[in-house]
């Protein structure tokens, strides 16, 4: 027998929380049982399938017939729970149709807003000094697109031009030759490639993978973005579930032209940065990307979409990253829009719930 390799056990006097990170359960432990698992973890060969305890202990799958290999990982143990503990968070009903989704979601919302938002820990008591009008811009296109940009949740069945796409795509994770010569005597060989987002390290650890569901002239799939060469290689089709199905549920965007799922290289940054707080540069530098496609995308006039719910292991599977050190972030998408907040599925539940 196997002592399952992704548990901790947190102490909650007189018992023990054993906890499966990977599969999201957890089991209360009380004394007895954790001088069982004690000798277990000791030696798994004292497994006794005779023993009440050794069986149920079996059962909870805390002990495993068969070794479970765990990939590497270059930093320490906690991210590793943080990473993998946060993925691939079971759904009671995932919804099915945007309907479903509406139903879900503005339930969801009723029942957040049953208990007061936390208060702003601004203070409103002391003096504040008033800033003068804000002005403006002297690019007037960003002042336009930081104000024009908005998270719209109804596309129409528009495709894109490829142009854009390539547009987006530079401008968003391309290495940028225009700043080839702007490079810093200081800058180790071979990280000197610079985008217009900035990067934890200069390493560049986040990359791009495209979906492409309606672009004219660029066939339906997926696409990995080569940012050095600026160049797009086929790795799939698209997949068989509707996108929406990857995403949470949230079909309301099934019909998205466009989409990057923006990935991260831990071990580009593990390799360079070896404490886990990297750990946490690598989600804000996706959030940085995220942020240059949504600007760059409203700049083209297209509306944008985005999202950290991903059902990570089918997405993993979709890009092929299955057992790799690139793991799939975040989602940010865009295409023509009519300019809605939210899908017409959810304007109608709201008309019907005020009109009952
Ligand atoms: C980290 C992050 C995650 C988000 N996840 C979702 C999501 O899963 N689904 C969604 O429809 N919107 C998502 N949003 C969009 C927010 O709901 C939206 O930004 C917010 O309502 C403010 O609206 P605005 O973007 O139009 O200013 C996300 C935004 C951020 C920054």
């Amino acid at each position: 027998m196997h002592i399952n390799p992704y548990l901790f056990i947190l102490p909650r006097s007189p018992d023990q929380i054993v906890w499966n990170y990977k599969n999201h359960t957890q089991y209360q432990l009380d004394p007895e049982y954790a001088r069982r698992l004690a000798q277990l973890i000791e030696n798994p060969n004292y497994f006794d399938k005779n023993n009440t305890i050794d069986a149920q202990l079996a059962t909870a799958e805390i002990l495993t017939c068969s070794k479970i290999e765990t990939p590497d990982w270059g930093w320490d143990e906690l991210s590793k729970i943080f990473h993998i503990g946060t993925r691939d968070i079971p759904f009671e009903s995932p919804p099915q149709s945007v309907e479903d989704w509406s139903r879900q979601y503005l339930q969801h919302c009723d029942e957040v807003l049953t208990t007061a938002a936390p208060e702003s820990r601004r203070s409103t008591t002391t003096e504040h000094i008033r800033l003068p009008a804000a002005g403006v811009l002297k690019h007037d296109m960003l002042a336009s697109a930081l104000l024009r940009r908005k998270t719209c949740r109804s596309f129409t069945d528009s495709p894109l031009a490829l142009g854009d796409v390539s547009t987006l795509l530079y401008l968003s994770l391309g290495y940028l030759h225009e700043r080839d010569a702007d490079r810093d005597d200081s800058i180790a060989p071979g990280l000197g490639a610079r985008r217009s987002s900035p990067s934890g390290g200069g390493l560049n650890a986040c990359e791009g993978f495209v979906l492409v569901q309606n672009v004219a002239g660029l066939a339906p799939g997926l696409y990995a973005y080569h940012p050095a060469e600026h160049s797009l290689s086929p790795v799939g089709p698209l997949p068989d579930v509707a996108l929406g199905q990857m995403l949470c549920g949230q079909h309301f965007i099934n019909n998205l032209p466009l989409g990057l799922f923006i990935t991260a290289r831990f071990d580009r940054l593990w390799w360079k940065y070896p404490h886990s707080r990297a750990y946490r540069m690598a989600l804000v530098e996706a959030g940085h990307v995220s942020q240059t496609f949504q600007l760059v995308a409203t700049a083209l006039g297209l509306r944008t979409w985005l999202t950290g719910a991903l059902a990570d292991s089918q997405v993993e599977a979709l890009l092929q990253l299955q057992d790799s050190a690139e793991e799939p972030l975040f989602f940010v998408g865009c295409g023509e829009s009519d300019g809605q907040a939210m899908c017409r599925e959810m304007h109608d539940l709201l008309r019907e719930q005020r009109q009952s």
